[in-house]
């Protein structure tokens, strides 16, 4: 079955305006999936086979952006195996629904969801994952715990975020830059909600055990962003990069093409004689719902 339903209910200003920034980035994520792809592939095999993504699988997909990572468990669970993939917005999800039904995965349904409240059935999972997506929760205790609630008992979840903001030198460049053209105050990179929330060493680790995970292990993985140059990133963080772009709408036209000029100029650092090399650091942490309920 492929169908779409709405489990939003009422968000708060946060939730709203996170809601609004996806949608208006949706169709600049959904143009880059090549890119993306190419970028996170491995990791996100990593992922999914941290989470214990197999032949049959029921897997809850959380913040699944236009469903990239949801095709790849797709193709892992196989047609016996269920994907639900969940979103905030609405904008981007109906790209996943469109790939999942583009690629003929008929065992992709989606369900726009707010990730701290999914509303789906307990127990009803054998595997959860989340591709860059739990950092944007203001409550991630409250998100891990709604996976928590709906893996089956001795279900396995993986999470992928950001790691430190020095190990991630193109988004805390970008982030300052249009902080500063902007004339607000830099902010805590480790602020909730922000790209680098959950990327202090330990962090993550304790809220999987805050919520009774067990089995609990974080994989710190180099992801280099490749391409072919400097422009094509920005390309990708103009159309597509939301937290940057909502902060750079605050600009006239001007005023937004010098912060984007100097951005350019900073990133020029990781040039290469064979390209545009942007360091990344992911982190990868899996955990198992324990098979006694705790
Ligand atoms: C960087 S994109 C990642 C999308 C996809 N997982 C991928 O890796 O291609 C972040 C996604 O998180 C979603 N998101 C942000 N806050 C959320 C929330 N509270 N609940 C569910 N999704 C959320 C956004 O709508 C967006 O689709």
């Amino acid at each position: 079955m492929n169908s779409s339903i709405d489990n939003t209910g009422p968000t708060p200003a946060f939730k709203a305006s996170m809601r609004a920034q996806w949608d208006t980035a949706a169709a600049g994520w959904n143009a880059h999936t090549a890119a993306i792809r190419a970028w996170l592939h491995q990791p996100t095999d990593a992922m999914c086979r941290m989470a214990g993504v197999s032949v049959g699988s029921r897997v809850l997909d959380v913040a699944a952006g236009s469903g990239d990572q949801s095709l790849a468990v797709a193709r892992l669970v196989g047609p016996r195996g269920h994907v639900l993939a969940t979103d905030l917005s609405p904008a981007i999800l109906a790209m996943a629904r469109d790939n999942a039904m583009r690629a003929g995965f008929a065992q992709v349904e989606t369900l726009v969801a707010d990730g701290e409240d999914l509303g789906v059935p307990e127990v009803s999972f054998d595997a959860a994952v989340c591709r860059l997506g739990l950092m944007f929760f203001p409550d991630p205790l409250r998100g891990l715990r709604e996976i928590h609630r709906a893996l089956r008992p001795g279900g396995g979840v993986c999470t992928m975020v950001f790691s430190r903001p020095d190990k991630n030198p193109c988004l805390t460049i970008l982030m300052a830059t249009a902080l500063k053209h902007a004339g607000l105050p830099a902010r805590d990179p480790y602020v909730a909600g922000g790209l680098l929330s959950l990327g202090q060493p330990g962090r993550i680790d304790t809220l999987f055990r805050s919520v009774g995970f067990h089995d609990i292990a974080t994989t710190a993985l180099d992801a280099v962003f490749r391409l072919p140059s400097v422009d094509y990133y920005l390309a990708f963080v103009r159309h597509s990069a939301s937290p940057i772009l909502q902060i750079l709408g605050r600009l006239d036209a001007a005023a937004a093409e010098a912060a984007w000029s100097e951005m350019r100029e900073r990133l020029m650092a990781f040039d290469t004689a064979a390209g545009w090399a942007g360091p990344n650091e992911l982190l990868l942490t899996a955990g198992r719902r324990p098979e006694e309920a705790t």
